[in-house]
């Protein structure tokens, strides 16, 4: 690990209440949402953090891999154990991909000074180029509250050369949008810091902020999309606006089975392509 990924740098930059106040490093693991997954079962508290130098199986949304150089990049995993809103409506639970990538693209914005947009749900880029993602999981209920785990990985320190060659021309790190590297130990703190009151807001039920504070944060809305369906004919049409669900509301260019004729479909899940 390079000297400023310590527990002892991270927690002197820390300003939550709960996130990061436990944390575990590791030189190498499998996946770090799959030991943050571990503790949760073995009782770990809300916001316990897991990070590794490196991931043999790092993965990504939709089952893909998620490539990481050791030392380089920023590989994290979050419990959250949300003692939100009371009751069986668990619609909240949706906003939780979308205020995380919105934290995370605040810690980085409060780093580097400069602020990645969001592909819906939760992919951050610079221009069209990916520089991280996130991958939420949930892992049912404990008591009362239920489990999740966050999982944030962002290309830091990576030059050109460091991505293989199907990610070269589509993904980007912080140092080549930045042009100086980055210490990875202040940026999770700035991370942390950001993301706790994003995820806060959602238990006090403050969705709307949460929402226009998304919108202006997306590069998704206004485009043309095409969106990769599970086991559906992809949709392709106008991505209009984010609704009070968290969907991503598309109206596309032509009727479809479920839509016969042109008009707003929600997509709850799916993967986004921008289109020119
Ligand atoms: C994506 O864009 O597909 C999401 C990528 C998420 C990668 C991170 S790295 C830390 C955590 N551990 C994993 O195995 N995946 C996530």
């Amino acid at each position: 690990m390079d000297r400023s990924y310590s527990a002892a740098v991270i927690s002197a930059s820390l300003t939550t209440q709960r996130l990061g106040r436990t944390i575990h490093l590791f030189d190498r693991v499998d996946s770090t949402n799959s030991i943050a997954a571990r503790l949760g079962q073995e009782g770990a508290p809300h916001g316990t953090v897991v990070s590794a130098d490196d991931q043999t199986s790092g993965r990504g949304r939709r089952g893909r891999p998620w490539h990481t150089v050791p030392g380089q990049s920023l590989c994290v995993s979050i419990l959250l154990r949300p003692d939100c809103p009371a009751g069986t409506d668990r619609s909240w639970l949706a906003w939780i991909p979308l205020a995380a990538a919105l934290g995370v693209a605040e810690g980085i914005a409060s780093s580097i000074s400069r602020s990645p947009q969001l592909k819906w749900p939760n992919d951050l880029l610079f221009g069209s180029k990916k520089v991280g993602g996130l991958l939420c999981e949930s892992l049912g209920t404990s008591g009362q509250a239920p489990l999740l785990v966050v999982g944030i990985g962002i290309n830091v320190n990576l030059a050109a050369q460091d991505f293989p060659d199907d990610l070269r021309t589509t993904a980007t790190s912080l140092t080549l949008e930045c042009g100086r590297s980055v210490d990875r130990g202040p940026l999770l703190a700035a991370i942390l810091n950001r993301l706790e009151p994003r995820l806060d807001a959602i238990c006090r039920s403050e969705l709307d902020s949460i929402r226009q504070d998304y919108r202006r944060a997306c590069a998704t809305l206004g485009r043309r999309v095409r969106v990769e369906l599970q086991e559906r004919v992809p949709l392709e049409g106008m991505a209009s606006d984010i609704a009070d669900s968290g969907a991503l509301l598309i109206v596309p260019d032509a009727p479809t089975a479920t839509s016969p004729t042109p008009r707003v479909v929600e997509v709850l899940a799916g993967d986004v392509v921008h289109l020119r």
